[in-house]
């Protein structure tokens, strides 16, 4: 069986004022009426061999996730609930010990909680793709065709394909997160894609990576599902034992020196939405091109992306802005600044 791992634990910041620590991207309904999350857990496989999806999310925001998913008529197989975050590694790995204290063939489909897929049809082809290749003990990953030298992103360098004809291939080389130039030399080299941050294989297969790897890391996430509890609907990682885990993303942890890593190229329509303009860009647009939510009045305005939250916001005779307005908190900036958002959130936090 394929189990859904979803990951809903990062902050967003990219995204404020909108995406609060309390109410993060992946829970706000950003491209559509629904949240991320919901999303995510909507444009899932169906059929026999899916399971249903495990979340995997921080203490502070169990209600609003199980409120979701009941919203949209789902029983999640289990949310499982972090004290604090240690980043994505030990996630998974708490979700590859429980899930295999149920099936010690279970095979986990792990997915961040805050993309944006549009083609849903090439998503779960590229899913039955990659779990013919873990059957044999592989990591597969699926790999995007980079349009642009994002710092933001893990590259992969395919190396032999794995069958003819098949759009997967060995992984060469994963390098994440690479400075500017790194990049830029990765596009021009032509044989990289971009790591989407999904990635298929059997629980078994991602733990003994990781106890080769990162063996304090394995034993705490192990040690913290043994003693984890049922609270409600919540299963607790016993707070201790996770806390103690080193903190890394699978990325660093695992991907990056594993030698079984595959990836499966998917031209999938995805996109990360990790900024405003890549909000912009996703979301239906006027003939004008702007995106605009709530309570707007446009005039002249083009390119723009104007969200009212509480009041009435009025936008004249500008082009290429992001307006975002909330009850506490309002952003202005060009498109091509919004990478500096961040840094906003870094100074709040600092001030208090
Ligand atoms: N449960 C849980 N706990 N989830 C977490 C935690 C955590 O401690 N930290 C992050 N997440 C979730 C985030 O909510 C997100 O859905 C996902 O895991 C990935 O984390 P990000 O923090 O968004 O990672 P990233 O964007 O820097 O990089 C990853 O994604 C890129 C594509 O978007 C990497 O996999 C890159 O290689 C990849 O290119
Ligand atoms: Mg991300």
């Amino acid at each position: 069986k394929i189990y859904p791992v979803i990951l809903s634990g990062g902050a967003g910041t990219r995204l404020w004022p909108l995406s609060r620590a309390m109410m993060p991207k992946q829970l706000l309904p950003l491209v559509s009426e629904r949240s991320m999350l919901q999303e995510t857990v909507l444009r899932l496989p169906e059929g026999a061999t899916m399971a249903a999806p495990l979340i995997v999310c921080g203490n502070e925001h169990r209600f609003m996730v199980a409120e979701q998913m009941r919203e949209i008529g789902i029983t999640p197989l289990g949310i499982l609930l972090e004290c604090v975050g240690r980043n994505t590694a030990p996630a998974v790995a708490a979700a590859a010990h429980f899930l295999l204290a149920q099936d010690p063939d279970a095979v986990m489909l792990v997915l961040p909680a805050d993309h944006v897929i549009n083609d849903r049809a090439g998503f779960h082809a590229a899913i039955a793709h990659a779990a013919e290749l873990v059957k044999d003990g592989a990591l597969a990953t699926f790999g995007i065709v980079p349009t642009g030298p994002e710092t933001g992103y893990g590259y992969i360098r395919r190396g032999d394909a794995v069958a003819a004809e098949s759009g997967s291939y060995k992984v060469e080389r994963f390098v994440e997160k690479p400075d500017l130039a790194t990049a830029q030399g990765f596009l021009a080299d032509g044989a990289y894609y971009w790591n989407s941050g999904m990635f298929l294989f059997q629980a078994k297969t991602y733990l003994d990576e990781l106890r080769a790897l990162q063996p304090a890391m394995e034993a705490s996430a192990a040690e913290a599902v043994r003693l984890a509890y049922r609270d409600l609907d919540f299963c607790r990682l016993d707070e201790a034992s996770f806390a103690a885990s080193p903190s890394e993303s699978i990325d660093y942890a695992v991907m990056e020196h594993t030698r079984r890593a595959v990836v499966v190229a998917a031209d999938i329509g995805w996109n990360d939405v990790g900024s405003w303009s890549a909000l912009w860009e996703v979301q239906q647009r006027d003939a004008e091109g702007n995106a605009s939510r709530g309570d707007v009045y446009l005039d002249g305005v083009t390119n723009s992306l104007v969200r009212a939250e509480s009041r009435i916001v009025a936008v004249i005779g500008v082009q290429d802005l992001v307006v975002v307005e909330t009850a506490d908190a309002v952003l202005v900036t060009h498109r091509d600044h919004v990478q500096r958002v961040k840094k906003v959130v870094e100074h709040l936090n600092a001030d208090d």
